[in-house]
């Protein structure tokens, strides 16, 4: 386990995918995510987003994570009106401890920068094997919307223990999801805007204190970072592997259209 990442698991962090509520939200609206849903969170730290979907849909969410100390901590965050519903488990992502079609929502985000790149495919394949036909993977991702400089880089990857590359903009990241066993259902795209002083000392209050210290440099190089990234949400549909299936192609008819506000409509 990376000094990050033991930090993260032990430092009262909340550990969220990029976009934090608003994305965990935009999943469930797009996803038809609801008490009946069964839903898997790989990479899942310490256990936000596995947490909040139960406590706003109350779905049955397990999270897997390859850490003990994640899997721990994300035990301790859950509070009693979401126990009954949440679970974590200790795993691997590239070699999943579910049986196919298991699940009615996947998501998979964040573990993917710290897997290698000749691995991220398979590991998506992965959750997509587990997922059951017509369920929705659901993903956010950082891209690099400019170049980052290689020593930032370096430092970044060295300091948290992420294998990413300067080449990882919107089509590298976006294209890893390109499979003939998903369809693009939603997608938003984000800019990041630096935090200033004051967002920071908020931040580092809510810490455990003898963490502030380490977590201030961190917060400096995630700054510095974040001036070179934006991210994206996605929904996909995980089709069924039958090839006589109705589905419209383009995708909303020969029409195009967009929404207008009529005078005197009621909105
Ligand atoms: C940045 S956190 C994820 C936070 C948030 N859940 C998200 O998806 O953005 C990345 C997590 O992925 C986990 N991870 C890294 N490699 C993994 C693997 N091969 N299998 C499962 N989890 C992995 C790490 O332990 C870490 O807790």
């Amino acid at each position: 386990m990376s000094e990050y990442l033991s930090l993260v698991a032990n430092s009262g962090q909340v550990n969220t995918p990029p976009g934090s509520y608003d994305t965990v939200k935009e999943w469930i609206t797009h996803s038809f995510l609801g008490p009946h849903s069964n839903v898997l969170e790989v990479g899942c730290s310490t256990g936000f987003t596995s947490i909040e979907i139960a406590r706003y849909v109350q779905a049955k969410c397990c999270g897997l994570d390859l850490h003990a100390d994640s899997v721990a901590t994300a035990y301790k965050n859950t509070d009693s009106y979401v126990r009954e519903l949440v679970s974590f488990v200790e795993g691997d992502a590239g070699k999943l401890p579910f049986l196919n079609h298991n699940f009615s929502h996947v998501v998979i985000s964040g573990h993917l920068p710290f897997v290698s790149a000749s691995m991220r495919h398979q590991h998506i394949e992965e959750s997509v094997r587990v997922l059951r036909p017509w369920g929705y993977l659901l993903t956010a991702l950082y891209f690099y919307r400019r170049p980052p400089p290689q020593t930032l880089l370096d430092e970044f990857n060295r300091e948290v223990g992420t294998q990413l590359e300067a080449d990882g903009d919107y089509s590298y990241w976006s294209n890893l999801f390109n499979s003939p066993q998903l369809l693009l259902e939603h997608e938003s795209v984000h800019e990041v805007l630096p935090a200033d002083s004051s967002r920071i000392k908020e931040y580092l209050e809510h810490l455990e204190p003898s963490s502030r210290k380490k977590w201030a440099e961190r917060l400096k190089l995630f700054n510095e970072n974040g001036s070179y990234l934006n991210y994206f949400v996605r929904v996909h549909r995980r089709l069924p592997p039958e090839s006589n299936l109705m589905i419209q192609i383009p995708r909303g008819g020969i029409y195009r259209s967009k929404k207008i506000t009529v005078q005197g409509q009621a909105s």
